[in-house]
């Protein structure tokens, strides 16, 4: 056993990791961070669009505050939207003092569109490279403060130390060998699951690992069944799901099917621009309509230069297919893209775990509700990461919220014997086929079914080392189908054919924790 009793431990280094680390550092902390792969492998380095604050003169940290209740359909958690929204211009003005490069028009900071915004907030940098930039700059800010950080590093279970602290067990030789490190705070910033669909934004990195660690140790996780679908992503036969931002719609492109109709208009009011589940559900409606595979993004209306100023990495990636914007529709199609629910956090990022905290993708704070507004994520990150940091150093008593409906969900030891490539690929088949952007009834149980098989064969016999990824995505992806099957109602990312629609009495979050006696030392 190691004691790090002073030192918190961080896991995952995309926004959230990266900005805690640095936080800690600079209120007085040794944090040591860690990743299960390198420094700068993150979801964080591939978001494009952007970063959301009311900085502009029209508009209002209100303003935001009520854009971001409207898109969450009436599961935003209130304060903590306030918090994110009225927190947001310190945490940018942080990223500028970190020295992140913000694309500015004379002078002044460049702000864009996206989806159900009701002004241009979203900052950006490097045009469409806004991640890049930010894991960059934050990055390089960590190695200069001289913070500890081990790469290949992975986190495979929480344990109580039976000191009032969290004794982590941590892997750094491919599963092969187990360190167990004594800490008084561990801090999980370790991102989302995109990665567990077949169809993904997400890089390999993002499988929810998190969320089934915090999950085996007691810890209670919310909205697992809201999973947002991007509405569009790439689409070419073989060729790899690369995001097209959605500021390339703020802009001014729209949507076409093949024959060239624009099918959002008499959809929505705000069409294109409506909040991002009805634009997913919509293309995917399309596209089964009409049989062909993907819909067109039409940008070609937006000048050529203009175009290439602003989304110089798309225009790039889009050249390697021989498409110019100016001139060709864009094919695309809806894919998994961020995990709105996840470790049940309260304001100050703690969790229902002493000493656990989370902020990031993999928390849920409740800010999201059941959909959430575009570039509110990297934002988050650092709202919630300061808070943390905060907390930290100045901890103050607090709660996790309690969900209005808990499900107790039971995940036996197995034999760990699995082909593991092929149980991993297995799990993207049955989240995407049965677990997607349509879902019903019949299909969460069939893919609850075969994941419970699955487990058996992937999940480790009591008393042997602790689970790996696969074990932990198989584990998750139950996690997200099991709260999918409890919410018999439509709302947000979560649909289902066999309950369209939107039911009051559902106006509560879906908590999931693992049956048995409670989290005991925790
Ligand atoms: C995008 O650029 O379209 C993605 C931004 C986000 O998910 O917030």
């Amino acid at each position: 056993m190691r004691d790090r009793e002073g030192r918190p431990l961080v896991v995952g280094t995309g926004i959230a990791g990266l900005y805690v680390a640095l936080r800690c550092r600079e209120l007085g902390l040794h944090p040591t961070l860690i990743t299960k792969a390198r420094l700068e492998e993150a979801n964080t380095r591939y978001a494009q669009g952007g970063i959301a604050a009311a900085i502009g003169a029209d508009d209002s940290p209100s303003r935001h505050l009520r854009d971001t209740l409207r898109a969450g359909a009436g599961l935003v958690d209130r304060a903590a939207a306030k918090a994110l929204t009225s927190e947001a211009p310190a945490r940018i003005a942080d990223l500028v003092r970190y020295g992140v490069p913000f694309d500015t028009i004379e002078g002044q900071i460049a702000l864009g569109r996206e989806a159900a915004h009701s002004r241009a907030r979203i900052l950006h940098a490097g045009g469409d490279a806004t991640g890049l930039s930010i894991e960059e700059t934050l990055k390089r800010r960590v190695l200069d403060a001289g913070i500890e950080v081990r790469e290949r590093t992975a986190l495979r279970a929480l344990e109580p130390s039976g000191r009032g602290g969290v004794v982590a067990i941590v892997s750094s030789d491919r599963g092969r060998s187990f360190e167990k490190w004594e800490t008084y705070a561990v801090v999980l910033a370790t991102g989302g699951a995109g990665s567990l669909y077949r169809q993904s934004s997400n890089p390999s990195v993002a499988t929810g690992e998190g969320t089934a660690i915090a999950f085996r140790a007691g810890a209670l996780l919310t909205d697992m069944e809201f999973i947002q679908f991007h509405p569009t992503v790439f689409w070419r036969e073989g060729a790899p799901r690369y995001l097209i931002t959605e500021a390339v719609r703020g802009e001014g492109a729209v949507l076409r099917n093949e024959a060239g109709e624009r099918f959002l208009v008499g959809q929505h009011r705000d069409a294109e621009l409506a909040p991002r589940d009805i634009v997913a559900r919509a293309v995917e409606r399309e596209i089964e309509r009409t049989g062909h595979p993907c819909v067109y993004l039409d940008a070609t209306g937006i000048p050529r230069d203009r175009f290439f100023a602003r989304f110089p990495s798309v225009c790039r990636f889009l050249a390697t297919y021989g498409l110019d914007p100016s001139r060709d529709w864009i094919p695309v199609t809806p894919v998994a893209h961020y995990m709105m629910g996840g470790v049940t956090t309260d304001l100050e990022g703690r969790t229902s775990l002493r000493g656990v905290y989370a902020c990031g993708e993999v928390a849920a704070t409740g800010v999201h509700g059941a959909n959430r507004l575009a570039s509110n994520s990297l934002l988050e990150g650092l709202v919630f990461g300061e808070r943390v940091a905060r907390q930290l150093v100045h901890p103050v008593p607090g709660r996790v919220p309690t969900p209005g409906r808990l499900v107790r969900f039971r995940w036996p030891p197995g034999s760990g014997r699995a082909d593991l490539p092929k149980a991993f690929e297995r799990v993207q088949d049955i989240l995407w086929e049965d677990v997607g952007i349509v879902r019903t009834g019949k299909g969460l149980r069939t893919a609850l079914r075969e994941l419970g098989e699955l487990g058996r064969k992937t999940e480790p016999p009591s008393g042997g080392a602790p689970p790996g990824p696969v074990a932990n995505a198989v584990l998750t992806a139950a996690l997200i189908a099991r709260s999918a099957l409890t919410r018999t109602e439509s709302r947000g990312a979560h649909y289902r054919s066999d309950f369209p629609h939107r039911r009051p009495e559902w106006r509560l979050h879906v908590g999931i924790v693992r049956a048995g006696p409670p989290a005991r030392g925790f």
